[in-house]
């Protein structure tokens, strides 16, 4: 039974495997290559993309897909996650994707050794298939990655997005440097810095993430306004300077990344969204049939 917990369990040969498969799906139309397989999300926190994206994938791949909707489940009544899991895989589905406010939750269900477990973000720690999806994105646009160097920008310590690529980019071979306030900046041996000003330009890719308000104890900046005017992504911060910007969304408008740098060509924020669709179908192939 295989399970995805984050990249760093995935092998190079697995990670060349799912963005060669990925790129096949992007460019030719799939067949239904999990025709008999069902799943089953479990979203104990809020989901656009990554939940939209499995399930355009698993259907993509000819499985079928059942969402529990935890408003109105048992969990209500009480039901312990551990019952409330172990209740669905009586149901035999083939694997659950699950998100989780806790770090160690998705781990803690694979080790029941039920079904598979796909980690779709847990806590601040891990989140594998947006980090795949977005090594994917630049490996589309720079061939390879090996010796590029990214600006990680924004609440790094509370981001399972940054935790999950700082440690995949760093396998990959990229340099890697931590662009953030003192208060959302990790432990870390890495670069880091305060002002993006400082490095913008050694810089090929900017990676904006979003302050996660809803894993602070106790606010952080009375006003994003203040921290806008430091950390936004704007057209007068790139000039005609050639880097990618990403983020995984949902992007704080104008806070994140300006809307007109939303706009600009360097911007691949969409186009991490729909390559998500095609990673995730790689890793639903790379579990099911693969192994
Ligand atoms: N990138 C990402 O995880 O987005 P969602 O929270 O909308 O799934």
């Amino acid at each position: 039974m295989q399970h995805l917990i984050d990249t760093k369990n995935l092998t190079l040969r697995q990670i060349n495997s799912v963005l060669s498969d990925a790129k096949e799906f992007k460019t030719h139309k799939p067949i239904a290559l999990l025709r008999d397989k069902l799943l089953i999300t479990l979203f104990f926190e809020n989901s656009t993309r990554t939940r939209s994206s499995f399930e355009i994938a698993t259907k993509r791949l000819g499985a079928s897909m059942v969402h529990l909707d935890l408003n109105k489940s048992s969990t209500n009544k009480g039901e312990t996650l551990e019952d409330t899991f172990t209740n669905l895989c009586a149901m035999k589905p083939d694997g659950v994707i699950i998100r989780h406010s806790e770090n160690h939750i998705p781990q803690q269900l694979a080790d029941m050794n039920l079904t598979s477990v796909i980690n779709a973000g847990a806590g601040n720690d891990t989140h594998p298939t947006q980090a795949l999806l977005d090594l994917f994105t630049m490996k589309e646009h720079f061939g390879s990655v090996k010796g590029k160097t990214i600006a990680i920008v924004g609440d790094i310590l509370s981001s399972r997005v940054a935790g999950s690529n700082i440690r995949l980019l760093k396998r990959m071979g990229m340099n890697i440097i931590l662009v953030a306030p003192k208060d959302f900046m990790p432990k870390s041996d890495l670069e880091q810095v305060e002002k993006l000003e400082e490095i913008i330009d050694r810089v090929n890719v900017i990676m904006s993430l979003r302050a996660q308000l809803e894993r602070h104890k106790k606010p952080i900046f009375e006003n994003y306004e203040l921290y806008a005017n430091e950390y936004c992504i704007t057209k007068e911060l790139l000039g005609n300077r050639d880097i990618l910007i990403l983020h995984p969304g949902p992007v704080m408008r104008n806070i994140d990344i300006s809307d007109e740098v939303l706009e600009d060509s360097r911007c691949k924020v969409l186009e991490q969204v729909t390559n998500g669709v095609y990673i995730r179908m790689a890793i639903l192939k790379l579990l099911f049939l693969d192994s």
